[in-house]
């Protein structure tokens, strides 16, 4: 791995976005609870160190702390809000409870700015506790509204009382680049091309000669970069893919997705498994029940692949890096992290060993990676799509003729948000089939029909989302196309719910 930039976790909700402004600045980083043994954060000679934020105060009584003048004898410093505290404090400063709280937006005033930084800069704070008094040799570099010192140096050490990592902070990326550059002297060496370098040698090296690899493509951006990547590193033999057919992809999605695969040079195995899922679905209506069938059913298709195909001792898996912090955070794995979002990758059961080659990578950068591999755009902007399919997507029982309906009806709706060009602003596009049938009138004649709703959301991460607001004309013209199109729906509604405290998925 390159020498990068460390950042400790104290546990903030936005530690992760550290490593997300570094390494879109070309550093390479990595995130590591607070308390990560010395020896292991010298063992990475790191070129810089970050403390990060966190919830605590310096006084608690189990305020989370680290070996600040061991660490400043490996690398420089930065302390970004708690981390700045936690300096004051470590270097003799006075830390106190503010009588004003400063939180959201406040307005620091630098005595001489860094390069490309405002003077009056507009910056995002979210703290308690402040630096009353700095700590002798330290100089303050900028103030807050309430006059209390917001940036402050000392050889080696640069601390920030705001969250330069946050986008509401004007500039804040300059602040993390001033580091890097002047206190840490590194130079970038995170590009893409470095990236595909990296990822090629470890795959390589993990992968013992003669063994090979089990792959399940689900269509999404994750499953196909894995599947290139590894195919790339290891040749086709090696790799073997599996793309099923479950009876619940999108309308034309299996054809359509198999030939790119086939077009990448993947070693694809297509499975026509569509009876299966949909026998063991039959008369089912709860959702988590839906997940769980579908799920076992995905792994006992995976056992056939691998009696097929000799010497599959591997599985990949597309984990991304901020899982991997999640599951590392000091404020423990996170409750919004669904285990049924893992769909088709329960190692456990299958007995054999992972591999996963985007565990270092954040959703951006598997998307650039995916350019370099020449996986086409269109793939690698699709929206998410769930492992379940469209069987959360038809309310009740995920019936053959149901998923007929809601497929055209699909089709229709993401066919339109292409032609207005909407396509790629919005996090998700779907339609959900319900169970419910009303009165309509088509014609002279009076139907008594299904009826679908519209679900279109923006969102970064899935954990919270907002729904679209589509001009009235194309929600006219999606409507209109449907009752003409599709014979048993006669009614199209729009879902205006965010999540929270809706969530994404219907079911
Ligand atoms: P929710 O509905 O929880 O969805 O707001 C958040 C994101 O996760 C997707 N999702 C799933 N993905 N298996 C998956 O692989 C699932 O069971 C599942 N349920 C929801 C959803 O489409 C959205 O992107």
């Amino acid at each position: 791995m390159q020498r990068g930039v460390l950042i400790l976790d104290f546990g903030s909700q936005v530690s992760q976005l550290i490593a997300r402004r570094l390494r879109e600045l070309g550093y390479y980083s990595e995130l590591l609870p607070y308390n990560t043994p010395i020896e292991k954060i010298r063992e990475k000679n790191p070129l810089g160190i970050i403390l990060s934020g966190g919830p605590s105060s310096v006084y608690d009584e189990d305020a989370p702390k680290a070996e600040v003048r061991d660490l400043i004898q490996i690398a420089p410093l930065l302390g970004i809000c708690y981390g700045m505290q936690l300096l004051a404090h470590v270097y003799g400063g006075m830390v106190e409870q503010s009588d004003k709280r400063e939180y959201g937006l406040n307005t620091v005033e630098w005595r001489t700015p860094f390069k490309g930084v405002p003077s009056k800069q507009k910056v995002w704070m979210s703290h308690g506790d402040v630096v009353k008094v700095p700590p002798p040799g330290f100089e303050v570099l900028a103030f807050s509204e309430s006059n209390h010192p917001a940036a402050m140096r000392a050889p080696r050490i640069l601390a920030v009382q705001f969250h330069p990592e946050v986008s509401h902070t004007e500039a804040g990326i300059e602040i993390l680049r001033h580091f890097c550059k002047e206190l840490c002297h590194a130079e970038p060496n995170w590009s893409a091309e470095d990236v595909l370098d990296h990822t090629f040698r470890k795959i390589r090296a993990q992968v013992p000669d003669g063994e090979r690899i089990l792959c399940a493509l689900s269509g999404g951006v994750d499953s196909t970069v894995v599947g290139k990547l590894l195919t790339q590193a290891l040749g086709p033999e090696r790799v073997v893919c599996v793309f099923v057919d479950n009876g619940l992809l999108r309308k034309n999605e299996y054809q359509e997705v198999i030939e790119i695969y086939r077009t990448l040079g993947l070693n694809v195995d297509g499975v026509n498994a569509r009876k299966l899922f949909l026998g063991r679905l039959k008369g089912v209506i709860d959702p988590e029940e839906k997940r769980k069938i579908i799920g076992h059913t995905f792994i006992d298709v995976f056992k056939d692949e691998i009696k097929k195909h000799k010497g599959i001792t591997f599985l990949a898996q597309g984990t991304l890096y901020p899982d991997v912090i999640e599951s590392i955070s000091p404020r423990g794995a996170s409750v919004t992290i669904k285990s049924h979002h893992n769909v088709g990758g329960l190692p456990k059961d299958l007995k054999l060993k992972l591999i996963e080659p985007l565990r270092e990578l954040f959703k951006d950068e598997v998307r650039v990676l995916g350019e370099e591999l020449k996986i086409p755009k269109a793939m690698l902007w699709r929206h998410p799509f769930p492992g379940p399919g469209l069987a959360i997507r038809v309310i009740g029982e995920a019936s053959e003729e149901a998923l007929d309906v809601l497929r055209e009806v699909d089709a229709i709706f993401v066919e339109e948000l292409r032609r207005a060009d909407l396509y790629v602003h919005i996090w998700q596009a779907f339609v959900v089939l319900l169970p419910v049938r009303t009165v309509g009138v088509q014609g002279d004649g009076r139907t008594y029909e299904r009826t679908v709703a519209l679900r279109a959301v923006t969102s970064t991460d899935g954990m919270t989302a907002d729904w679209f607001a589509f001009p009235t004309e194309f929600l006219r013209q999606v409507s209109n196309r449907i009752t003409n199109e599709v014979r048993s729906v006669n009614r199209v509604v729009y879902d205006i719910t965010s999540k929270p405290p809706g969530t994404i998925e219907w079911e």
